[in-house]
């Protein structure tokens, strides 16, 4: 499963890649707006950064300004990725990007009948929202398990993106269920290298090595 990370911040970004665990990165108006920087100054250093997919969100609603939009942040590294918001619109749009060539991802899938609608589309990547469901009572990896398995049935192109990741165990889940990726917030991703057992057997083998040395 391909790891890409949930941020816009470039610091976390460095630090991950240097580890080799950055695939790609995805973006929105939230993380630019946390990130405290200007979208096209930022999104163009990280294409710099990471050479996968750099998922890059605008704010428009119709297809013709969502494709137009599109384009523009098509036009700033040759591997921006544009999200495109699920709807009607949103389906329109993706069919005029795929016909320029223009990669998408379709963003805020929360059923399995709207990722079988992107993927007809011919999107590049869908991303269903399993946090955002957990919240509220749903149980968000089954969609990420039924758009899996609906790609599979039909053999669709279209990569499963596992979004609104919100732990490790978010991250196994998706993995175990066939995502191509998930989209993971550097704070989850920094909790998967971690466990207590691990740091409490560090220490007790650097204290019996010590022990051991002393003793010769
Ligand atoms: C996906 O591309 C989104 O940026 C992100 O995963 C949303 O996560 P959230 O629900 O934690 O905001």
């Amino acid at each position: 499963m391909k790891i890409f990370l949930d941020t816009a911040e470039v610091d976390k970004i460095k630090r991950f890649a240097a580890l080799g665990m950055v695939d790609g990165i995805t973006t929105n108006p939230t993380l630019i707006l946390k990130a405290g920087r200007e979208q096209k100054e930022v999104i163009s250093e990280i294409c710099k950064i990471v050479d996968g997919p750099v998922s890059v969100e605008g704010a428009c609603q119709k297809a013709e300004e969502i494709a137009k939009e599109g384009e523009e942040f098509a036009s700033w590294a040759k591997n921006v990725v544009v999200k495109v918001p699920m709807g009607e619109e949103g389906i329109k749009a993706v069919q005029i990007l795929s016909k320029k060539k223009i990669k998408t991802n379709v963003t805020l899938v929360f059923s399995a009948a709207q990722a079988l609608l992107a993927a007809k589309a011919g999107a590049t990547f869908v991303s269903p929202f399993l946090g955002r469901l957990d919240d509220v009572g749903e149980e968000g990896m089954e969609l990420i398990r039924q758009t899996v398995c609906i790609y599979r049935n039909y053999g669709f192109k279209t990569q499963v993106l596992a979004a609104s990741i919100r732990s490790p165990v978010h991250v196994v889940g998706a993995a175990l269920a066939g995502a191509d990726a998930a989209t993971v917030p550097p704070d989850v991703l920094e909790k998967c290298f971690r466990h207590g057992f691990t740091d409490a057997g560090i220490k007790k083998f650097l204290e019996d090595y010590a022990a051991a040395k002393k003793r010769g």
